[in-house]
């Protein structure tokens, strides 16, 4: 009686690891396979994508975006912008637009997140609320 349940316990316990283990496996394949899709975070928070902003965009793009003449250019009223959804202009940021992109209007580099290479998709996310409040 007592073997029949030790027998029972480990066939659990390796279910449970097995299970486990192929999950793990499905959402890595997952993550590769979405590189250039949208991205998909939840909402993103303003304030905190004006933190952002203020250390990361700043420079470049001016106090609220307006645009720095040479450097980035404005935001109020870009219909990039407003054309994209959050998710796209997301995977905007994480490419960025080099000045031999064919999109590239300035000349001028884009770098990929802003050249802050720590943000992560939801910073990204904060972003790009703080822009839609720019106009
Ligand atoms: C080193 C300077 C620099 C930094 C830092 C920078 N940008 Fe840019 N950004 C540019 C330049 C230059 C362009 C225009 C590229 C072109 O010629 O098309 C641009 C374009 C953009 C555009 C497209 C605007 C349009 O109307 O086409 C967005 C959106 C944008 N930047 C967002 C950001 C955000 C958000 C950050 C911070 C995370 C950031 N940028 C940091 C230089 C910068």
């Amino acid at each position: 009686m007592l073997k029949r349940l030790t027998v029972i316990a480990i066939a659990l316990a390796l279910g449970i690891a097995g299970c486990g283990g192929s999950d793990d496996g499905g959402s890595d394949a997952d993550a590769g396979g979405s590189a250039a899709a949208p991205i998909e975070v939840g909402p993103g928070d303003p304030a905190n994508g004006e933190a952002i902003f203020s250390s990361t965009c700043v420079a470049c793009h001016g106090e609220r975006g307006v645009g720095i003449a040479g450097l980035g250019k404005p935001m109020p009223g870009s219909e990039f912008i407003t054309g994209l959804s959050d998710g796209e202009l997301i995977a905007f940021l994480k490419e960025g637009r080099g000045p031999s992109h064919p999109d590239n209007t300035t000349g001028v580099d884009m770098p990929a997140k802003g050249g802050n290479p720590s943000l992560d998709d939801q910073d990204l996310a904060d972003v790009v609320a703080y822009m839609r409040t720019l106009g």
